[in-house]
């Protein structure tokens, strides 16, 4: 009997039992339970509006289905801004004595607190923000295991009504956590979601995210740029606050690729732009200046100063309802962990983080200088990890992205994985071997001369 039959069966009975029953309400109520046993549980419907895989597992099962077939082929990969190179010794010096920490009942750890360790948020409230003129204090700093999940967990403290916009191309998990979460409509052909806002950033407008016509609630900025490289001067992000605080908007600032900054002009924070604690949470990562990808640690600056609007029209501090929500859903990033990142900031890790991203900034120097000599138009790379190249000869980013795979061997990443205004255009990654770099851009640049 399936479960079908038996929520029949089960409504049968009861219509044999209505005869008697004098009280219809209760009858109802069987008859609803019967109805409810009859179905099985449900999903959230908003999952099946996403497209079939989230960007880098899709690239990387295409990429592995032609690794099988092609055993032979020795694959250079620049597609997902994946670390390649050992943590710092400072870092790694830090998490082995922690780990002897944790071997001695006086050191010992248990639970530590949600929000993080405060010598590692005052060292980061010191070295990172206030240093730079941008007053965020310690206990504004919540300790996480990754910009991604904060980037998509901090919608569970906004409302539904939000207007959100989001530039094109974009981090794929702005978009994607608020189809999740329910704030939008079904994509079209082109991939793009009804209900959002896209702000295009092409070659036309410098890859500038310009401040929309329309009033919007929520807006993602990402610099420096993933995946354009693009980086935003004080005036621009001025201009952004300026809007933000007339429109009783919120930013969500992503500053994860901060540290590759090489121009001093350009601002590393939001917070250092005037108004900014009104308007603006900012989310960081020691995952790409530190080489922490697979070590996870991260942190979200919430102010104190920073409100938003309940249904009542009361003004309600959002710090508090993050940390209600890390409180409850999270459990903090380890303790050793977080002596590794706190190593950081010691005069040693800032010498070695300095020298990692200096590192990979040469590696997107060569990728650079390399393409434009083959004739190639490309962008970014200077102040990120991240070299934007548009596709030569019309092709389009997934056609590119074939091509270099099954004729060079090569793996990037299509733009158009990051939205609609991405394609034409190819995002390659700085995150590798000075070697796998060199010898990458040998066999494109043979193959693409244009
Ligand atoms: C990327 O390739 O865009 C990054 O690896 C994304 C991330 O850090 O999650």
């Amino acid at each position: 009997m399936d479960q079908f039959d038996a929520g029949v069966n089960c409504i049968n009975r009861q219509l044999m039992n209505y005869q008697q029953v004098s009280q219809p309400s209760i009858t109802v109520s069987y008859f609803s339970a019967c109805l409810q046993k009859s179905t099985m549980a449900t999903v959230n419907d908003n999952y099946l509006k996403l497209k079939a895989g989230y960007l880098f597992p899709e690239i990387a099962r295409r990429v592995n289905a032609f690794a099988q077939a092609n055993p032979d082929a020795k694959i250079i990969r620049l597609g997902i801004g994946d670390v390649t190179e050992p943590l710092p010794e400072a870092c790694r010096t830090a998490m082995i004595k922690a780990v002897e920490d944790m071997g001695d009942r006086s050191s010992f750890k248990g639970y530590g607190p949600e929000q993080g360790y405060a010598w590692l948020r005052e060292k980061i409230a010191a070295q990172d923000f206030q240093a730079r003129g941008a007053a965020v204090d310690a206990d504004e700093i919540f300790i996480s295991d990754g910009s991604k999940c904060d980037t998509g967990n901090i919608l569970e403290i906004f409302g539904k009504n939000n207007t959100i916009a989001v530039t094109d191309p974009v981090y794929p998990v702005y978009v994607d956590t608020n189809v999740m979460a329910g704030n939008t409509g079904d994509a079209n052909e082109k991939g793009e979601y009804a209900g959002l806002v896209y702000l295009p950033v092409t070659a036309e407008n410098n890859f500038t995210a310009e401040i929309p016509a329309q009033k919007v609630d929520l807006i993602y900025l990402c610099f420096p740029n993933n995946p354009t490289g693009a980086t935003a001067t004080k005036e621009h992000l001025q201009e952004w606050v300026n809007y933000a605080k007339a429109n009783g908007s919120i930013i969500f600032f992503d500053a994860a690729y901060e540290a590759f900054i090489t121009d001093p002009t350009i601002p590393h924070s939001i917070y250092e732009i005037e108004g900014a604690r009104d308007c603006a949470i900012e989310f960081r990562s020691f995952s790409k200046n530190a080489g922490f990808t697979g070590t996870r640690c991260a942190l979200t600056v919430v102010p104190k100063t920073l409100t938003a609007k309940a249904a009542d029209g009361s003004n309600v501090e959002l710090w508090k309802l993050w940390n209600r929500r890390q409180s409850t859903k999270f459990n903090g990033v380890s303790y050793i962990v977080q002596r590794g990142a706190e190593a950081v900031y010691s005069p040693e890790g800032q010498a070695q983080t300095k020298a990692l991203v200096s590192f990979y900034l040469e590696n997107a120097k060569i990728i650079r200088e390399q393409l434009t000599n083959a004739g190639l138009s490309v962008y970014g790379g200077v102040n990120a990890p991240y070299v934007w190249v548009k596709t030569p000869n019309g092709l389009s980013s997934w056609e590119f992205f074939d091509k270099l795979l099954q004729t060079v061997n090569v793996v990037g990443t299509p733009g158009s994985g990051f939205g609609a205004a991405g394609e034409g255009y190819f995002r390659i990654s700085a995150f590798n071997s000075r070697e796998n770099v060199e010898e990458a851009m040998k066999r494109i640049t043979e193959k693409f001369k244009v």
